[in-house]
């Protein structure tokens, strides 16, 4: 008989020790996200018994969801009161490229993303793109930030010569790690392929809305891509048995910006 070998899942892998999540909804409350302390905790839990390092909490900020930077902000001091674990937590937005964002833009009313202050996650529609992108992109670096787009490959709207455009525009690219296992279906996932092999991401986050997810996740399959995708950090030390430990661009934050 043949001998079995069972697909890893992503838990087992090992994929989220000493991760980075660069995009999550978990601060309560305050979107379409996780709605209650409680389960905020309960996830950080989760994430910290995974090993996860570090966790950019990036609620919407748009017309329809028009939090403020002093409102995030509160809420956040509240979670980090309440959450006594390992977990590092961080505030940053994902900021709909709309009127709401050009105001803020002009204000420098920002929340950006990274210890450096220099990113900014933006994200669009995901039927059409605004009016004139390309020039918000542009303004957004005249003000001395670099966009992060999140989850490219979850708009219809683009094809391979708009992700090869951005990325003549410096535009960092965040995978949302819920595409590759078909989570928003077939074409997103083939996307997310053609996008990994392209080597064109340079963050990846959960963009976890609600625990659920995060089982679904764990449960996936380790994801070849992904896998060949991942590299050596150079500034980590290989250890006899195991080798240098592998971290997507942007895992240890040796790399990221
Ligand atoms: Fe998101």
């Amino acid at each position: 008989m043949w001998p079995f070998r069972k697909r890893q899942t992503w838990e087992e892998s090992g994929f989220f020790r000493d991760f980075t999540d660069w995009h999550s909804h978990i601060l309560p409350g305050v979107d379409d996200g996780v709605r209650t302390m409680e389960e905020a905790l309960r996830i950080l839990a989760e994430y910290e018994r995974l090993g996860i390092k570090d966790v950019w909490l990036t609620p919407h900020i748009m017309e329809d969801v028009p939090n403020t930077t002093a409102r995030l902000r509160e809420r956040f001091a509240e979670l980090q009161a309440s959450y006594q674990g390992k977990v590092g937590l961080h505030l940053a937005a994902e900021n709909m490229l709309d009127s709401l964002f050009e105001e803020r833009l002009e204000r420098n009313d920002l929340l950006p993303l990274g210890t450096d202050g220099k990113h900014l996650l933006v994200e669009t529609s995901y039927f059409n793109p605004p009016m004139g992108l390309q020039d918000i992109l542009m303004r957004i670096k005249s003000k001395g930030y670099y966009p992060v787009l999140a989850h490219p490959e979850r708009y219809l709207y683009m094809n391979e010569e708009d992700y090869r455009r951005l990325k003549t525009l410096q535009v960092k690219f965040q995978l949302n790690l819920l595409s590759p296992t078909g989570f928003y279906g077939k074409s997103v996932a083939r996307k997310a392929a053609w996008l990994l092999k392209q080597r064109m991401y340079d963050y990846a986050g959960t963009d976890l809305h609600q625990y659920p997810q995060l089982e679904m996740l764990l449960n996936a399959s380790a994801n070849k891509n992904l896998c060949t995708f991942s590299f050596a950090c150079p500034k980590e030390k290989a250890t006899k048995k195991k080798g240098p430990r592998l971290h997507f661009r942007g895992y240890c934050g040796h790399l990221s910006a």
